[in-house]
């Protein structure tokens, strides 16, 4: 069913996971800044990434954040996020008036432009004039506001609410209108205080990131300094004052955010650094080696690499429940790690690769998002570690995490390599786990990963693996009967891995791929595609 091309979230549509206060976000006070307060809207993510897109750096409060707080984030322009609730209801979510005082711009999008107008002494109705969807609206208004955005056709923006403005404040100005909202756009030119019924934040509204740039460019006199290379200075420069000359431990997996944690604070702090590598014997083919050479030999990283292969297959031995493979699994990589960061003494701070869609779930208006990854924990960290966190991602979404590896000189094939589950091939090989089924799974996968990259799909798609069932069928080769495994392909499109569509991969990729399994790699005698979307199934097969 692949909700991601359809979505106006973009590529945002649904964020997951548990994540730390939000209040310990690094400020950049010498930067410029525009600060979103969040009311709830599913859409507010995506303003704050409109705005980065621009180069300049935002970040997303609370509404219920308290006013010191935000003014001492000394922002450029307020922007008032949209939100499920009304204006009218008995526990509105609002804000402290006083903040219309304080001579900052501020920009009201759907409920922020209600919640506007009725601190300001406007009135807002519950309308039977609902617009949700595409609708299009005229603009009269010749000031920067709207500027490069057409007056003299209708545009199309998009819509989404029940309740409506009526009347408007003292000192505002309509400066457009749609036919169900007589004040689609309103402002107090003077104050730079502006209203918008629409959302200009989602794909489906024409010119929406024209009227956000008018906003932080002309009206909050933004300039667009941001960037990858001054932010990875902020960080070097925050986290050797944070750190001093203390050690720092990494658990470090070969994954995007870890190894991008890992090398901004190998720049940062040198040896003081120490990553543990756990090798569990369930990585893809060559993968240990990979990360050994890239990080130890490259990267001159202090790397403590433990080959805990036979300890984490011995206790898997019998084992085929995949909640028990799991638990094994996890429980092992968290022995092991415990026991090598006691031998290191006294280390005081643990680096963490958490993101900003973890940061915003945890502490958003709405608090900890319903939909959270039963499994985000398994290959995680011990819960009761007493050290400091180091979480120098916390303020990047994930492409923003790559462009940060590009930066500090990481390859593209560790910036853009897919995710991998910490329990590794051991959910993929279902059934038993045998040291010859751990060696037949990665000869399958290698020849996917292969093939993938060589036809020029590795980057179009969300993951791509191959799955060893304990399934064995009958087959004919070199006229003999054959009575082997069979591998199961598993290849999605997705944005976030909270839902999923099977790519469309060519035939002739499949059948290169699968031929080539079933001649190269032993006991296996049938390839299967697996063409189920997530929901109902789920990416992994267990
Ligand atoms: P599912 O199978 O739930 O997977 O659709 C969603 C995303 O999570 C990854 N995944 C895991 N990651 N430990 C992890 O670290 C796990 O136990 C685990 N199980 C699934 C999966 O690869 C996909 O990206």
């Amino acid at each position: 069913m692949g909700l991601s091309g359809s979505s106006p979230l973009g590529p945002l549509a649904g964020t997951f996971f548990l994540s730390p206060p939000f209040f310990q976000l690094l400020q950049h006070l010498d930067d410029e800044m525009i600060v979103i307060l969040d009311f709830g809207s599913q859409f507010t993510q995506l303003i704050a990434r409109r705005i980065r897109e621009q180069k300049v750096y935002c970040e997303i409060h609370p509404c219920t954040v308290p006013l010191e707080k935000i003014k001492a984030l000394q922002p450029q322009g307020i922007i008032l996020s949209g939100g499920p609730s009304s204006v009218l209801g008995e526990n509105a979510p609002t804000i402290d008036p006083e903040l219309f005082d304080w001579g900052v711009p501020v920009l009201g999008i759907c409920y922020g432009q209600q919640l506007m107008v009725s601190l300001l002494g406007g009135k807002v109705e519950n309308s039977d004039h609902s617009e949700y969807g595409r609708t299009g609206i005229h603009i009269d208004h010749e000031g920067t506001f709207f500027q490069d955005v057409p007056q003299e056709k209708e545009v199309v923006v998009w819509m989404s609410h029940g309740d409506r403005v009526i009347s408007i404040p003292q000192g505002f100005e309509v400066l457009a209108t749609s036919q169900s909202s007589p004040y689609a756009a309103i402002a107090h030119l003077e104050k730079k205080f502006f209203g918008i019924q629409f959302h200009p934040e989602v794909v489906h509204t024409n010119y929406g990131t024209q009227v956000l740039k008018n906003f932080i460019f002309e009206i909050c006199g933004c300039e667009g300094s941001w960037s990858m290379q001054s932010f990875m200075e902020t960080q070097l420069e925050q986290i050797r004052k944070r750190v001093g000359k203390e050690k720092v431990l990494c658990a470090l997996s070969g994954g995007v955010d870890s190894s991008v944690v890992a090398a901004l604070l190998h720049k940062a702090i040198g040896d003081q650094l120490v990553c543990v590598f756990v090798d569990n014997g369930l990585l893809r083919q060559g993968e240990a080696d990979r990360v050994i050479k890239l990080f130890r030999t490259h990267l001159h990283v202090n790397l403590i690499h433990v080959d805990a292969k036979r300890l984490f297959l011995d206790k898997l031995i019998g084992v085929t429940d995949p909640e028990k493979k799991r638990k094994i699994i996890g429980n092992t990589f968290i022995e092991i790690f415990d026991a090598e960061s006691t031998k290191l003494n006294e280390v005081r701070f643990l680096a963490q690769g958490t993101l900003y869609p973890d940061v915003i779930e945890s502490e958003s208006f709405k608090g900890p998002s319903a939909v959270i990854k039963s499994h985000h924990n398994v290959g995680g960290l011990p819960e009761d570690m007493k050290m400091e966190l180091v979480e120098p991602l916390r303020e990047l979404f994930k492409d923003e995490v790559r462009e940060l590896g590009l930066t500090l000189g990481l390859d593209e094939d560790v910036v853009f390599r897919h995710p991998f589950p910490g329990p590794g091939l051991g959910i993929r090989i279902l059934g038993e786990i045998t040291d010859e089924r751990v060696e037949t799974l990665q000869k399958a996968d290698k020849i996917v990963m292969t093939e993938i990259k060589k036809a020029g799909w590795y980057r179009k798609v969300w993951q791509s693996f191959a799955v060893l069932l304990p399934v064995k069928s009958v087959g004919v080769m070199g006229d003999c009967r054959t009575y082997e495994w069979t591998v199961a392909l598993r290849c999605v499109d997705s944005k976030d891995a909270m839902t999923a569509d099977w790519t469309h991969l060519p035939y002739d990729l499949l059948g290169r791929i699968s031929n080539r399994i079933v001649n190269e790699v032993p006991k296996v005698n049938r390839v299967v595609y697996d063409i189920t979307s997530k929901p109902p199934g789920t990416i992994e097969w267990e």
